[in-house]
């Protein structure tokens, strides 16, 4: 495919036009960034392993109840999808202490979050996507009171679906982003979850099976996102 109009293109992934005005097509490209894309590179067939888990946790957690943008699997990179409008927000849910958590407030590294940890950032590339709350959403008019809410639940219902199912693959998830669209008022799953959106820890030897390979510069990076999307889809 690959062929309607560009429509956006992020750092990891293309969005093209389709006949359909509600419907796009969502293309995993191998670019990789880290650092507000200070840091970039390639992850050799990246795109693919993305779509392929993107695919089966959209229809897991389509399956639980989730509303998701997910329509179909087109090709090895692309998948078809609602057409959006994307609320600037990243909601990240953390079930353990890493990453920027432990940088901004000097959290135990790996230190378990219970109840899990709910953090919205503003997504915007020039500020840096920085870390936000309640009433820098509600003053930036990013999402109504009630949207927050919804926002932090659903994040944390799809947190609930996630860990097991990950573990019962070996993988402890860590944390991870989401992003919604807004459909005429409904909340709906958008982007992707992937190991780049994701930190998987192996539950047996505590290896980073996600993109701080990348971040932190630890190797066998291609192998890790091959071996996650054997797991994932086993
Ligand atoms: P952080 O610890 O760097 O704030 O990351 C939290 C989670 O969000 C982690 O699973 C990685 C994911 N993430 C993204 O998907 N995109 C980003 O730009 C960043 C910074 C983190
Ligand atoms: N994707 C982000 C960037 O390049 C950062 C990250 O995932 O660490 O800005």
């Amino acid at each position: 495919m690959e062929s309607g109009t560009l429509l956006y293109e992020g750092k990891a992934k293309k969005v093209f036009a389709t006949p359909d005005p509600n419907q796009v097509v969502q293309y995993f490209k191998d670019d990789a960034t880290a650092f507000n894309a200070e840091k970039r590179g390639t992850i050799f067939n990246k795109g693919i392993v993305n779509n392929k888990i993107s695919v089966r946790l959209f229809r897991l957690l389509e399956d639980a109840g989730i509303t998701t943008h997910f329509i179909e699997q087109l090709s090895d990179r692309e998948m078809r999808t609602q057409h959006l409008k994307i609320i600037q927000i990243e909601v990240v849910v953390r079930n353990r202490a890493t990453g920027s958590l432990v940088k901004r407030l000097g959290f135990e590294e790996g230190m378990v979050l219970d109840p899990p940890l709910v953090e919205f950032f503003y997504k915007n590339d020039p500020l840096g996507d920085p870390l936000i709350t309640e009433d820098h959403i509600r003053l930036l008019q990013l999402a109504t009171d009630m949207q927050v809410a919804q926002l932090r639940q659903s994040a944390l219902r799809i947190n609930e679906i996630l860990t097991p199912f990950f573990k019962d693959k070996g993988m402890m998830l860590v944390d991870f982003k989401l992003e919604f669209g807004d459909s005429n008022g409904q909340l709906i799953l958008a982007d992707e979850i992937s190991p780049d959106t994701c930190r998987f820890w192996d539950i047996q030897t505590g290896e980073r099976m996600d993109k701080d390979r990348f971040r932190k510069d630890l190797g066998r990076i291609e192998e890790t996102y091959q071996e996650v999307l054997k797991r994932v889809c086993a």
